[in-house]
């Protein structure tokens, strides 16, 4: 029998060309039906499900990220996206009145609102940091890191960075950023949830203390799905968003994760699919993924950047960017963006041309951003090409 091409794995509607796994990631075939398998035997016998199995299967989801993430699994907890676990980390850091909170200046809208409204409620201060942009020279690194080591202050408590950005899609130099904090003694949190599966994340290396993530993204496991990896000296001290129980369900040894189990009674299928979304991509070669992805990510950009004729903000190069890629656009005059607002563009590409891709917006520029998963070939960003080239 041959066998089926990667995209098989997918059903998008006719007439769609997808290009947002960016922000939603659809997973293949055999993670949608584990999930739907996981369902039906909570079903089946919600007691033995429950109360005997689901620690220790949620134990095995843990197993199965940590090894994908290079992270001890006892340090992870599931959880349902990156906001829940941002709030989680939020929740948990005292902040006395006069404190900081340091963010870069391309943190994700919700991320910048739940520390806002953290500092406010503390009497603290949020700091956003102005990293240096475009990042073309030899040195950007370098420099974005001394900049916002720059910012750190005897009242910084911690610093919150994305491993990678979401308008500007940018791989930022994180670990570089966790030594220059620790060298402060601040501890980070990282926003992770376009990093796993994109890059090897190396959670026991990487020298963070938080790190949250959605699984829905580049993983492509199940939407509702998610981590908080937490260092192990925080753990005593993290609280949970939700109260509940507290405690371990089947009466096992208690753990800094058992806030987190059971947080009501939920399906957890989503959870529970995510050893599946790992074993997807680690069959077809994790690198092999990486590397394809990249490259048309990179067929995407010189192209775009051929029709449309601005100079892109980063090197062309792997250690900037991955699967996803930031084309600036000319500006528009209404260049407004965030949560709730759709770019004229972005919506013309929907309506005539079927093509779902953001237009983001950060500091005053205006960008395409292109995400390029396993289903997506040559013949998408034709198209999207052509319909740039009607629309402009
Ligand atoms: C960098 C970044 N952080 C956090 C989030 C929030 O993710 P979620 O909505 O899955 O919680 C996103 C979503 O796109 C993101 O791009």
């Amino acid at each position: 029998m041959t066998p089926q091409p990667i995209a098989s794995a997918w059903d998008f509607p006719d007439g769609v060309t997808y290009l947002n796994h960016g922000s939603f990631g659809p997973a293949p075939r055999p993670v949608r039906e584990a999930q739907i398998r996981w369902t039906a035997e909570l079903q089946r016998q919600p007691m033995e499900f429950f109360v005997r199995r689901l620690e220790r299967l949620l134990d095995e989801s843990c197993t199965a990220l940590g090894r994908l993430i290079g992270g001890d699994p006892r340090d992870l907890v599931l959880v349902d996206n990156a906001t829940m676990g941002m709030n989680i980390v939020a929740a948990s850091i005292d902040l006395e009145p006069g404190d900081e909170v340091l963010l870069t200046d391309h943190e994700y809208g919700a991320v910048r609102r739940i520390w806002q409204r953290a500092c406010r409620a503390a009497g603290a201060e949020l700091v956003v940091c102005r990293l240096p942009w475009p990042l073309n020279d030899p040195g950007s690194g370098d420099r974005l890191v001394e900049k916002l080591a720059s910012s750190i202050t005897e009242k910084t408590r911690l610093v919150v960075a994305s491993h990678v950005t979401s308008a500007t899609a940018t791989i930022l130099p994180i670990q570089a950023i966790c030594e220059a904090a620790a060298r402060r003694r601040v501890p980070v949190c990282v926003d992770g949830p376009h990093a796993v599966a994109m890059l090897p994340v190396e959670l026991d290396r990487l020298g963070c203390d938080f790190y949250v993530a959605s699984c829905h993204k580049w993983l492509s496991a199940p939407f509702g799905s998610g981590f908080l990896w937490v260092r192990r000296r925080h753990q005593p001290q993290l609280r949970t968003a939700i109260t509940s129980w507290g405690g371990s369900v089947s009466g096992r040894e208690p753990s800094w994760k058992d806030e987190f189990t059971w947080l009501g009674t939920r399906d957890p299928a989503a959870w529970l699919a995510v050893p599946e979304a790992v074993a997807f991509l680690e069959e077809y070669g994790l690198e092999r993924f990486r590397e394809e992805t990249h490259r048309l990510a990179n067929y995407a950009r010189r192209r775009l950047v051929e029709t449309i004729g601005l100079e892109p903000p980063l090197p062309e190069s792997r250690d900037w960017y991955g699967p996803m890629v930031t084309i600036p656009l000319p500006p528009s005059p209404d260049t407004e963006t965030g949560h709730g607002h759709t770019d004229p563009l972005q919506q013309t590409l929907q309506q005539r041309y079927g093509i779902e891709i953001p237009i983001t917006g950060f500091h005053q520029h205006r960008y395409l951003r292109v995400s390029c998963h396993l289903y997506n070939t040559t013949d998408d960003i034709d198209r999207l090409v052509m319909a740039i080239e009607e629309s402009l």
